[in-house]
């Protein structure tokens, strides 16, 4: 649990020219401060955003807009490479999981910009894209698939999606550090040779947004440990 530690250090953590904590200024859905149970109904649309966001472009756009947090490097490099511990913004989406542990997942699907994202997003699992001309679904739409000895979940359906989205943030036995949805996807875009996929962009909210509906009333059991 030590990087939920971390992130619940940093959420009270004063930062910026008007010394405010993330604790006393981010509203994640269910109230200024509120951490219980916020993740669980993430990604969902945000009124002073103007968009659908998950947990961690929440964070990020609370940092960005109550404390002046300069977001150009974070960006350019949002996770850690191997053996490097999460960065600040998924430590702290780490924490906010946690606290939605053993509920269920309820992710938004009534405001149209919700349903548009979870639209968006299942569009994109199925659009053959790259080089190798790979959709999500090549790799994520088959039961008892595998590459090596990782199972491929059939992520586009909900028993078995709901299995395992829950489980993000999740540590890897593979690496001692936590990684987050939004690093697994950019991971899983790398794997279709697409180079980018932009922390926070619209693109990978809609992926989220697609996922977590197929997972929907899943247990979230976050963080996971995965092979
Ligand atoms: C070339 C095959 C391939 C493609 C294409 C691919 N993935 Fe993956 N995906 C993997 C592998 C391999 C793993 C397991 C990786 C691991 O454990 O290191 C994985 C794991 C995942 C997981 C975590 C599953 C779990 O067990 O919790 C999610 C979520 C996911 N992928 C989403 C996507 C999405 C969304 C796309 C399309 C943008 C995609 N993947 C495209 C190979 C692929």
């Amino acid at each position: 649990m030590l990087d939920a530690d971390r992130g619940e250090a940093l959420w009270s953590a004063k930062k910026g020219p008007q010394k405010v904590s993330l604790a006393e200024s981010c509203d994640l859905g269910k109230g200024v401060g509120k951490v219980d149970g916020a993740f669980a109904e993430m990604p969902r649309y945000f009124e002073d955003a103007d968009r659908v966001q998950d947990t961690e472009s929440r964070i990020l756009w609370c940092m960005e807009r109550f404390q002046d947090f300069d977001s150009a490097a974070f960006r350019k490099n949002p996770h850690p490479g191997g053996g490097q511990p999460v960065k600040d913004i998924g430590a702290i989406a780490t924490f906010i999981s946690n606290k939605s542990s053993g509920m269920k997942v309820a992710s938004k699907a009534d405001h149209a910009k919700e349903k548009e994202a979870i639209a968006l997003g299942e569009a994109l699992f199925f659009r053959r894209q790259g080089p190798f001309d790979f959709s999500c679904a090549t790799c994520h739409a088959e039961s008892g698939k595998r590459i090596r000895l990782q199972p491929l979940p059939f992520l586009s359906e909900p028993k078995e999606a709901k299995q395992v989205v829950g489980e993000w943030p999740a540590y890897r036995v593979s690496n001692t550090h936590v990684m987050t949805m939004q690093h697994r996807l950019l991971d899983c875009y790398w794997q279709m040779r697409l180079h980018r996929l932009d922390f926070a962009s619209d693109v990978s909210v809609a992926l989220s947004a697609y996922l977590y509906d197929r997972a929907r009333d899943g247990e979230i059991a976050a963080p996971g440990l995965k092979r």
